[in-house]
């Protein structure tokens, strides 16, 4: 077995997740990162990516809008590679309506991949880690899940959810050396947020104390924090990483 600690990241394609995997795969993080989303080849350009900076990544196609799929995906990752260190869940949607007008569809796809797949990639995990006894696992929510935000009752219930759910783990399995915290980020410049108004990103802004949105690079340096070897008194947190907009 290598002694290079393997990191599984979901949403690895683009903006944070693309970030996240970046930099643990970095000489800095130096870990064998697993890149995870739906399709294969935009992950298969980052692998190369990394590869070519003297980096080690797999690549992990994966819908984790099916549960039993990504059950699967983290234990052949654990069997593969013979270890699974860190996990990142950042794979996430919106579907955003107003609460009067938002469908079922709306509500459960929102559920489905930003909860359920949290749940079951954490429960296929917690054995190997167990037995390793050293795990770190990161959940990426939102500022949504903590302040609320018009027409993401969806986005805001699952993000929130994930604080309880994130503690809970931390919990139970912080006797056995496995973290667990969540990182919310604030705004933060990917596609999921490129079509917003520039009047909104005004405001936005000035709400910020920063005075900037955020980076993906910005919360790829707190979840390297809350994976590291060093942050094993790190546990059951929720890490805010948004300029300064939601503090109390
Ligand atoms: P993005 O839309 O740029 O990327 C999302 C990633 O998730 C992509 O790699 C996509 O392939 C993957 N994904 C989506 N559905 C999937 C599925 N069913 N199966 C497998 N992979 C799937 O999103 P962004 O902005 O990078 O967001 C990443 C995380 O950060 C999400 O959980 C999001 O909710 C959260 N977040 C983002 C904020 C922002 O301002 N961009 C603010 C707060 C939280």
């Amino acid at each position: 077995m290598s002694d290079t600690r393997v990191a599984l990241v979901t949403g690895a394609s683009r903006g944070i997740g693309r970030a996240i995997a970046t930099r643990l795969a970095s000489d800095r993080e130096a870990r064998h990162v697993v890149l995870c989303a739906r399709s294969e080849s935009p992950l298969n350009d980052l692998k190369s990516q990394i590869e070519d900076g003297g980096g080690q990544a797999t690549v992990r196609a994966c819908d984790i809008s099916d549960r039993e799929a990504v059950a699967q995906m983290v234990e052949s990752v654990a069997s593969d590679l013979g270890r699974l260190d860190i996990l990142v869940n950042n794979a996430g949607i919106t579907r955003d309506n107003l609460l009067m007008r938002m469908s079922d569809e709306e509500w459960d796809d929102v559920l489905r991949v930003n909860l359920t797949s949290v749940f079951a990639a954490c429960r296929a995990a917690a054995r190997p880690m167990m037995r390793q006894r050293f795990g770190r696992i990161v959940n990426i929510a939102s500022t949504s899940g903590l302040v609320g935000n018009s027409g993401q009752a969806n986005y805001a219930a699952a993000k929130s959810a994930l604080s309880g759910f994130s503690r809970t783990i931390a919990r139970e399995l912080g006797s056995k050396g496995v973290t667990c915290n969540v990182v919310a980020p604030g705004f933060i410049q990917t596609d999921m947020t490129k079509d917003l108004p520039e009047n909104i990103v005004e405001q936005v802004k000035g709400a910020i104390a920063v005075k900037r949105l955020g980076a993906p690079e910005d919360i790829a340096a707190a979840v390297a924090y809350a994976t590291s070897d060093d942050a094993g008194f790190l546990t059951g947190q929720v890490i805010t990483v948004d300029g300064g907009m939601t503090m109390a």
